[in-house]
């Protein structure tokens, strides 16, 4: 972190503290309040961290203003069009683009390291058929450290290596277990010589009874997603996989705990909410309906997709996911999808309306992904695990930054406290 010794000066209680201003690369500048309670005895408050940095960080910037997301410097755009998912996921781990050999050596690794250890599929014995896949992956990305013991030891940099390379590879094939178990289909195995992206999709559509050739056009949009889900700076997912990793947890259990965050409707269960919505409003002239509904205070209805806590204009990665989604229903010969339709015109009439446009709510990820996953042959359900196996890879960037950084404190936030005073007990004959 650059030190630009500049400060701001704090007023309090008749005191004035002199607070270091920090300099990022790009962004905005942050007053350095780590001093602050010790100095003037007073917390600051931000419930829901609008104004706070938990962290320096260098793999994911975000300009909200701008509606610009880079990679490790590299803007999504251009990692969208030119790259693909497992060169992406070695930038975020490095920092930097791999050689071809770093390539080969890298995907190879991968690759070798998909299939699970065979007792896991007891796991999914357990839960219900009709369990949330989710709630699956939840549980069985936690059972992880109870397999891979020689890569639990966090303060080993090989074995943090090992437990970030297991996670990258086996994730999509937990995520294909989780939906074979759910529709009754047998499990199956990847394959190593299809590609990441290849391989899930083989894993999750084929069968035993027939030979399947996966479609390469399903493929680049499946690789696709995955780039356009690996990272995004410090969301509720990320921040729940530093803060349970900043007590020394093990790396699988923390992702676990990035798992259950994300599955929540306000993050990455907005793909699922926001199809189930767009199929809800069912036709064009439904639309006024729901956007009123949308606006009424008194109505807890929201336009699943839409908003963002820092985006304030296009989330980058809805217009590339939207272009994505013509091009994907158009290659499969799906013309007139009325879904498509709906959430296009939604769209438009939403950032026609004074309430979206002041408050810069814009389509965000969630919004246009559900219908090329609907158009791939998902269930709805399946979205929020495409979402997670996706962003592992940030997960465990953002997690073996936190580790390899000395200066590592356990994540402990205080209170604003409106409870009782002290008070004696009283016996219940008194009561
Ligand atoms: C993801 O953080 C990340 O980076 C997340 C993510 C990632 O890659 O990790 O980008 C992935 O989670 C994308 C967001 C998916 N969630 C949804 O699409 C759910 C619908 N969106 C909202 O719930 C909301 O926009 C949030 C949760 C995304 C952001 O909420 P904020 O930043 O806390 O903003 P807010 O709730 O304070 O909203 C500001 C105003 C409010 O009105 P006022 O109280 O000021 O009058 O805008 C309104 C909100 O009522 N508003 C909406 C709305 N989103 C915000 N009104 C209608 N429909 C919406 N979708």
């Amino acid at each position: 972190m650059a030190d630009t010794k500049k400060t701001a000066t704090l007023s309090y209680e008749g005191k004035s503290y002199e607070l270091p201003i920090l300099s990022p690369t790009v962004g905005p500048e942050v007053i350095d309040i780590r001093k602050l309670y010790a100095q003037a005895d007073v917390f600051t408050y931000d419930p829901g961290f609008t104004s706070t940095a938990s962290c320096e960080s260098a793999i994911t910037f975000i300009d909200g203003d701008k509606g610009e997301l880079l990679y490790r410097g590299y803007p999504i755009e251009q990692l969208a069009e030119k790259s693909h998912f497992l060169e992406v996921c070695y930038l975020l781990l490095n920092g930097s683009l791999p050689t071809e050999a770093q390539m080969e050596n890298f995907e190879g690794r991968i690759t070798r390291h998909t299939m699970v250890h065979e007792q896991m599929h007891y796991f999914f014995r357990g839960f219900r058929r009709d369990s949330h896949p989710m709630a699956t992956m939840v549980g069985v990305v936690g059972a992880m450290s109870a397999f891979y013991h020689d890569s639990l030891d966090i303060n080993d940099p090989w074995q943090r290596e090992v437990a970030a390379m297991r996670m990258i590879a086996k994730l999509p094939t937990i995520a294909a277990m989780a939906y074979k178990y759910s529709i009754g289909q047998p499990f199956v195995y990847p394959k190593n010589n299809l590609d990441y992206a290849s391989n899930f999709l083989h894993m999750c559509f084929s069968v035993p009874a027939e030979d399947y050739t996966v479609s390469p056009v399903l493929a680049k949009a499946m690789d696709r997603i995955m780039m356009l889900h690996a990272d995004h700076e410090q969301n509720a997912s990320t921040s729940t996989v530093r803060l349970a990793g900043s007590s020394g947890a093990n790396p699988f259990a923390c992702v676990a705990a990035g798992i259950a965050c994300l599955w929540g409707p306000a993050h990455g269960g907005a793909n699922q909410a926001a199809l189930e919505m767009l199929r809800e409003i069912g036709t064009v002239d439904r639309i006024p309906e729901f956007v009123a509904k949308a606006k009424d205070k008194n109505d807890p209805f929201r336009l699943m997709g839409f908003g963002h806590r820092v985006y304030k204009n296009f989330d980058p990665r809805a217009k590339v996911m939207k272009e994505s989604a013509d091009e994907v229903l158009d290659l499969l010969g799906i013309h007139n999808n009325e879904t498509l339709r709906v959430a296009k015109a939604l769209e438009r009439i939403a950032l026609e309306d004074e309430y979206f446009v002041s408050k810069k709510l814009y389509p965000n990820v969630d919004f246009y992904s559900g219908i090329i996953l609907e158009a791939m042959g998902f269930p709805t359900a399946m979205f929020t695990p495409i979402f997670a196996l996706s962003r592992t890879v940030g997960w465990i960037s953002q997690w073996k930054e936190m580790i390899g950084d000395p200066a590592l404190k356990i994540g402990r936030p205080r209170q604003l406290y409106i409870g009782e005073t002290t008070r004696d007990y009283v016996p219940v004959a008194q009561r």
